[in-house]
């Protein structure tokens, strides 16, 4: 009886199946695209849709503490990059052995090649002091801001567009090269454009760097620590994770072809 109720309930909110595959389909094949962008200019059309989708994100207290700033001039691009090329050679010494010579071969922008760049912030007086929700967590208005982050690309993976979080910068010099007031906390820089073509599984992953870890290892039940591999979900983590890492695999078949 349970169970039925739970399918009649399930059927009346639940997207029709094509359109929830739809959903699935860009959260396994959404990508951070580093070097495969294409010259060719993303439509404002398409532009002013992403950014919705951003805007319409969850946000603590509904106070919405994003701004956007559009990233289109030669100029501009190229002191973010400046910003970029200075923590990357920092960051390459900090790994050690063969990790620094891996990391130094990583790409890991491209803010240059593509056609848009998007820095998503947060501006955390938005709404004065007492946020509802912020009164105790004081980090949750710069997790609402990473929540637009995901649904833009989201979305962007569903238009066809490839979206790459850069984060290796020195804040301060991010926010000197977008004019970004102190007050302000860049969150995220993204290169957005078409591309030529999705990787299939993450390049980290693809280059050996770290694999996806097993869903069955990061789940826990009622206590911090306490597994239970006895309980159904387990069974079934184990088997969507690996249709999720099948699809990826299938994908890359169906690329080479
Ligand atoms: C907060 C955050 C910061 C990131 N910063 C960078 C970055 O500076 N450069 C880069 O190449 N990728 C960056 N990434 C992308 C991750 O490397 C990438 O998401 C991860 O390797 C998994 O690959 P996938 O996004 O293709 O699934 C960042 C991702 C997140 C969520």
């Amino acid at each position: 009886m349970k169970s039925m109720s739970a399918q009649a309930i399930q059927s009346t909110h639940a997207f029709a199946d094509e359109a929830r595959d739809a959903v699935y389909h860009a959260i396994f094949s959404r990508r951070d695209v580093r070097g495969q962008f294409l010259p060719t200019p993303v439509p404002d059309a398409v532009l002013s849709r992403i950014l919705t989708a951003a805007h319409y994100a969850p946000s603590v207290g509904f106070m919405q503490p994003w701004n956007f700033l559009v990233v289109q001039s030669d100029a501009v691009k190229r002191r973010v990059h400046a910003a970029f090329a200075t923590a990357h050679a920092e960051a390459g010494e900090m790994f050690e052995g063969e990790k620094r010579s891996t990391y130094r071969s990583l790409k890991l922008e491209g803010i240059l090649e593509s056609p848009v760049g998007i820095c998503i912030t947060c501006d955390r007086e938005r709404t004065g002091p007492v946020v509802v929700g912020r009164t105790h967590m004081k980090t949750m208005d710069l997790y609402s801001s990473v929540c637009a982050v995901q649904n833009l690309w989201l979305a962007a993976r569903a238009e066809g567009l490839g979206v790459g979080w850069v984060s290796i910068f020195h804040q301060s010099e991010l926010q000197e090269a977008l004019g970004i007031p102190k007050g302000i906390t860049p969150i995220a820089y993204l290169c957005v454009g078409y591309v030529s073509h999705f990787h299939a599984k993450p390049e980290l992953e693809s280059a050996g760097w770290l694999p996806r870890l097993p869903m069955e290892d990061l789940v826990y039940f009622d206590q911090w620590g306490q597994r239970d591999d006895d309980q159904a979900l387990i069974g079934h983590l184990k088997r969507d994770q690996a249709i999720a890492q099948e699809a990826g695999a299938a994908h890359r078949v169906a690329a080479a072809q």
